[in-house]
Formats: C-alpha cells, structure tokens, sequence
C-alpha cells in the first residue's frame, strides 16, 4: 500500500464544520494527520470537534476563526503550535459565492465574497508560511473553482474572487516552492454542500461530493517531492445535459 502523505502531519483546514472542509478534515484525519478545524459559528467548530475527536481522539483541535479576521487567524496558528507544535499543512477552503447581478450587489456583500474568498487565503498563507519553513517544507492547497477561468452573468464577484485566488496561489507557488513548500490550487465543478445557501439531497446525485476532492489532496500529497501537480480541474462526470 502507499504511504499516507498526511501522516504525521499536521493541518489545519479552513471552514472545516461541513461541506468540502469537512471531508478534506476527515481524510487527512484517516491519513494519519493531527488536523485544526475551524469556521466562524461557535456551535458548528464545537459539534464537528465532538464528531471528529469521538473517531480520533486528542488528534483534533477545534477553534471558531473567521478568515477575514486578522487576529483571529493570529490566535488560530498560534493555538496550533500550543496544540500541535507547528502547522506542515493548510487547506484554505472557507468560502462564500453569493449570485446577483453587479448593479444590485451591496458593497457589503462584495467585500464579504473578496474578503472570505481572496483575503482568507492572503492572511492564512501568510501566517503559514514561516511555520511551514521552520519544519523544512509544507503544502499549501487552495479550493478555488472552476468559476476560477470561467466567468457567468451574476458572478461577478464571485468570479472575480477566484480568478484571484488562482492569481495569488500560482504566483505564491512560484515564490516558495525554492523552500519546500508546495503550493496547488484545486478547481471544482458543482460539489454537492450548502455552498450557496444550498442543501445536498435529492436531484444533486450528477454533482461531485465532498469526499471527490478530498481524495484529490489525499491524491497530491502522495506525489514525489521532486513532483508538483500545481493545479487540478475537476468536474462532475455526466453532468445535466443543456
Ligand atoms: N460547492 C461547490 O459547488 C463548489 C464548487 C467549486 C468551489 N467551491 C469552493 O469550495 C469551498 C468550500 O465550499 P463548500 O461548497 O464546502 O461550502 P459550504 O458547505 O457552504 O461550507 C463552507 C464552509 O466555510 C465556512 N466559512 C464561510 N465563511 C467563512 C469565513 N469568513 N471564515 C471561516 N470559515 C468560513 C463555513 O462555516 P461558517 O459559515 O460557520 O463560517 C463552512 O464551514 C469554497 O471556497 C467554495 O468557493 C465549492
């Protein structure tokens, strides 16, 4: 069998409480890493840190952080370090689309898709990258989207955000793989969560599911450290026809 890339990692994952930071936690989690999880309602960081630490006890550290927040991803990397002694992983997943036409969209609404989208991974790479250093090396994974390259009507901020964080993420590749540290940006098509105020059920069976894209940072962190895949499309199989 091949060896786990995560085992004895340890990760923290952005917006970890449900959807595709959830299954990314529980996988790396099974991989053999210890794995901070995190998103911004109190009672979701502590129910999954209940649901997580049962299956995989004193190998989970669950703590509230809003990636928009200076400080707060401040506190969560230190507490990873008291916790964990360090960070060699982070996933930044957390992420917001809301979809309306630009002349209707508040400004309050673009900065919350800029800031959680874009700005997130700004202040979480930024606090990750020295720690990561410390240790040698690390990977950095950022869930963008296939909205990523492929702008639609009503998306204009949401596009423009991952557009940017495909920016950001290639550039940052560029700039710290010289010091072992990986950076790959992962685009998914439709993925069946609560992404959008949305509820994973009945007439969602076509779209990928959570654990299809945990499998594909399972997947990368298996590659040879001479190897980086930097950037990955993936996409539901037989989507609806048009
Ligand atoms: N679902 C899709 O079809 C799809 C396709 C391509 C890409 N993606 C990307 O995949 C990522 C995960 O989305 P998902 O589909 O899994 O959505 P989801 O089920 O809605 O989960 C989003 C997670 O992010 C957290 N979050 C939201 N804003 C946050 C903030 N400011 N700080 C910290 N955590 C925050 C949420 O918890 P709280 O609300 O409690 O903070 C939740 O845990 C996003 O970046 C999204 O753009 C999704």
């Amino acid at each position: 069998m091949m060896q786990s890339g995560a085992k004895g990692k340890v990760a923290i994952v952005t917006g970890s409480t449900k959807g595709i930071g959830r299954a990314v936690a529980e996988a790396l989690l099974e991989g053999g890493a210890r794995v901070v999880v995190s998103a911004r309602t109190q009672a979701d960081v502590a129910a999954a840190g209940e649901e997580l630490g049962r299956v995989h006890p004193g190998w989970v550290l669950a703590r509230p952080c809003d990636v928009r927040r200076e400080d707060q991803v401040a506190d969560l990397f230190a507490e990873a370090d008291r916790a964990f002694g360090g960070v060699d992983l982070l996933v930044n997943n957390a992420g917001v689309g809301r979809f309306k036409n630009l002349e209707d969209m508040s400004l309050a609404e673009w900065n919350t898709i800029l800031e959680t989208n874009l700005t997130g991974a700004f202040l979480c790479s930024r606090a990750a990258i020295p720690r990561m250093r410390r240790r040698g090396g690390g990977y950095i994974f950022n869930i963008s989207s296939l909205a990523g390259k492929n702008a639609f009507p009503s998306a204009t901020a949401y596009n423009a955000s991952k557009f940017g964080l495909n920016g950001l993420s290639e550039a940052l590749m560029q700039e710290i793989r010289h010091d072992g540290i990986k950076v790959s940006t992962i685009m998914p098509g439709s993925v069946s969560t609560h992404f959008n105020e949305g509820a994973p059920g009945p007439g969602e069976e076509w779209k990928l599911q959570p654990r299809d894209i945990a499998r594909v940072i399972v997947d990368l962190l298996n590659h040879d450290p001479r190897s980086l895949p930097s950037c990955v499309e993936i996409r539901p199989s037989r989507p609806p026809k048009r």
